[in-house]
């Protein structure tokens, strides 16, 4: 099944035909000593996850993948990486979409095609140290593309990349790319730190300068997205002042 894709050095490719959860299988391999730069890539899952509780919904034809990390640094810092991730699935996506169409990052890490959701970032991480500043045993960066199909009932509304008009593509073929881009974005981060990524994520996003409601646990505030911060989080001027948001679904727009 892994025939045909070839990755960059320092990657190794765990490929199977399904599972539960790409996440769920890095993290076992985790626990059974998987090197830093492990990634695991399934044709589908039975029990897809996304972020704050949601599922996700995997059929064939789509990508789903999770890279396993071992970044000697604590969790504020290794955060830093899903926003490395997300330029790196948005160059790898641009490449494959039509001229016209347009790509755009939606915080924290989702990826917006004609403004709407066609691939989505989950983060994990574990750290058994006692400090806050003790590195992170590891941290996984899971990702999936609608490449072929989308969810029709979804919270956010969504799209693929066929629905939006690019070339019928395999996933091995993006998951190729993605893996070539995010060591570009790597390699950024790790001689010049968050700042490049930051910037070029912010030139991007979606929506700045512009209205926002923002979902937290038990409490929704409005407000307009105004920056990123240095470690990532959201930052919204609401009548109240500003806010940085570090958790959350963000919707654009009063609701
Ligand atoms: C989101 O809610 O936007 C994040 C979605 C992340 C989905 C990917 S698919 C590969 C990996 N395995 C999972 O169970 N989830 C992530």
């Amino acid at each position: 099944m892994s025939a045909g894709v070839l990755l960059p050095p320092g990657y190794q490719l765990v490929a199977l035909d399904s599972v539960d959860s790409t996440n769920e299988e890095a993290k076992r391999l985790a626990g059974q000593g998987a090197e830093d730069g492990t990634i695991v890539w399934a044709l589908e899952q039975t029990a897809g996850r996304g972020r704050r509780g949601r599922s996700w919904v995997s059929p064939r034809g789509n990508l789903y993948a999770s890279l396993l990390l071992c970044p000697e640094c604590p969790a504020p810092q290794a955060a830093q990486l899903s926003f490395v991730a997300a330029l790196g699935l948005h160059d790898a996506v641009a490449g494959v979409v039509p001229p016209m169409a347009e790509l755009a990052c939606k915080w924290p890490n989702d990826l917006l095609l004609n403004g709407r959701k066609v691939a989505g970032i989950l983060l994990e991480s574990r750290m058994s140290g006692e400090r806050a500043d003790d590195p992170v045993d590891w941290l996984i960066i899971g990702m999936g593309v609608n490449i072929a199909t989308f969810p029709e009932a979804s919270e956010f509304p969504a799209t693929s990349l066929a629905a939006e008009g690019a070339p019928a593509l395999e996933p091995g073929a993006l998951l190729e790319s993605y893996a070539r881009h995010f060591l570009v974005w790597l390699d950024r981060w790790l001689n010049e730190g968050f700042e490049p990524i930051r910037t070029e994520w912010l030139a991007h996003a979606r929506g700045r300068g512009e209205a926002v409601t923002v979902r937290l646990t038990g409490e929704t505030l409005q407000g307009t997205f105004v920056d990123l911060d240095a470690d990532g989080a959201l930052v919204v001027e609401t009548g109240d002042g500003r806010r940085r948001i570090t958790a959350g679904d963000v919707f654009f727009g009063g609701r």
